[in-house]
């Protein structure tokens, strides 16, 4: 079984194939970073243009790299939503004139679940196993029950995790995107014991019974953080600057790591389970200190942690290929006429 799969809800073009023995033939990623830099900002006009110019040219690349054709794919995989709809629309249009032409099955994939279901890109793990979902839209733990079948645990209030790391690192002068670059410079940082002393940050909700995130007022800390230490000039000295970012980010994973120690207990008392999974998934699970943290708090609570490789954290065109394949396997196919959908939660599916 092989499944081309494309991404293009957010400002990366991915497409990528993928086989049912977890081979990947093709794996393809157009960045957009320099066209929405200096915007600050993904600019969603700008990323559907830029989807449309290049997504025929690496589909034709694809499958010229995995030697392959049309005609030898079982799918044809795009993500149908949630996401930049101008860029939704462009991936899904071309995944179903593919499926039209070629008579090939179609499968519109959730954006969120191709992030959960990337874990089984890697690994053979089992249903059912606990997520955190991080990115720069979601914030949200749950049971990934069946492929198609999600129980939510719990999700943010207000805003998404990597939002809010993205809004601290523009307030600390650093450049888009904000959460890899916020990392690199708390990275800098030598001393985090002296780093928090200097720079406390209150963990959101830690005494609110529940699972659950907020990170609104996180970002207004940070702001009368930065107030405190940027000079006249709108300058802030590099090792405040390191300082700031580390006791933020250590906040955050702190945080993370808090909420996910209580949705593992939250899944020992409804799940039996011998050898329970974590995974988390998302953008945001490309940091580094996140991860550690995460794998210390599964270490803690007896569960198998699993973190996908950086280049399938972020947006990519092979977890939209597995998830597709996944789909097929399981009987799943999507009708031609399916809308794009900007929201789509996850606990909706299969409803
Ligand atoms: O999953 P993703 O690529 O796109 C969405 O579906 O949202 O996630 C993007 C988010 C952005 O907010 C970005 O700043 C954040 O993930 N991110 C990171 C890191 N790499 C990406 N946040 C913290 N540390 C990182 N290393
Ligand atoms: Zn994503």
């Amino acid at each position: 079984m092989i499944v081309l799969g494309i991404e293009t809800s957010c400002d990366e073009t991915g497409v990528a194939i993928i086989d049912a023995n977890r081979r990947v033939r093709s794996h393809l990623l157009l960045s957009q970073m320099q066209d929405h830099e200096v915007f600050g900002g993904v600019v969603p006009e700008i990323a559907a243009r830029a989807h449309l110019t290049h997504l025929d040219r690496l589909i034709g690349q694809s499958l010229h790299e995995a030697d392959l054709s049309f005609s030898d794919l079982d799918g044809i995989a795009a993500t149908t939503g949630p996401g930049l709809i101008g860029g939704v629309m462009v991936g899904m249009m071309a995944a179903k004139a593919i499926a039209l032409v070629h008579q090939k099955p179609f499968l519109g994939v959730n954006h969120l679940e191709a992030h959960v279901l990337s874990a089984r890109l890697m690994d053979d793990i089992p249903f059912p196993y606990l997520v955190l979902l991080v990115s720069g839209g979601h914030t949200q733990i749950l049971v990934a029950e069946a492929v198609g079948k999600y129980r939510l645990l719990g999700a943010t209030r207000d805003d998404a995790v990597g939002e809010c790391f993205d809004k601290a690192a523009k307030l600390l002068g650093l450049p888009y995107p904000g959460g890899p670059n916020l990392e690199k410079s708390a990275k800098l940082c030598t001393d985090i014991q002296a780093a928090r002393s200097r720079f406390p940050f209150a963990i959101p909700l830690e005494h609110d019974p529940g699972i659950g995130f907020s990170f609104s007022g996180l970002k207004t800390a940070m702001r009368n953080a930065v107030d405190k230490i940027i000079s006249a000039d709108n300058t802030i000295r590099k090792d405040d600057l390191s300082a700031l970012a580390a006791s933020f980010q250590h906040t955050l994973s702190a945080t993370l790591a808090l909420q996910s120690a209580r949705a593992m207990q939250s899944f020992r008392k409804q799940y039996k389970s011998d050898h329970p999974a974590f995974i988390v998934c998302g953008g945001v699970a490309a940091n580094q200190a996140i991860r550690a943290e995460l794998q210390a708090t599964s270490d803690a609570h007896g569960f198998k942690f699993l973190a996908p490789p950086l280049e399938y954290c972020t947006d990519n065109g092979a977890m939209v290929a597995w998830a597709g394949l996944e789909m097929l396997r399981a009987g799943l196919t999507t009708p031609l006429d399916a809308p794009a959908r900007p929201r789509w939660p996850l606990e909706t599916l299969g409803g």
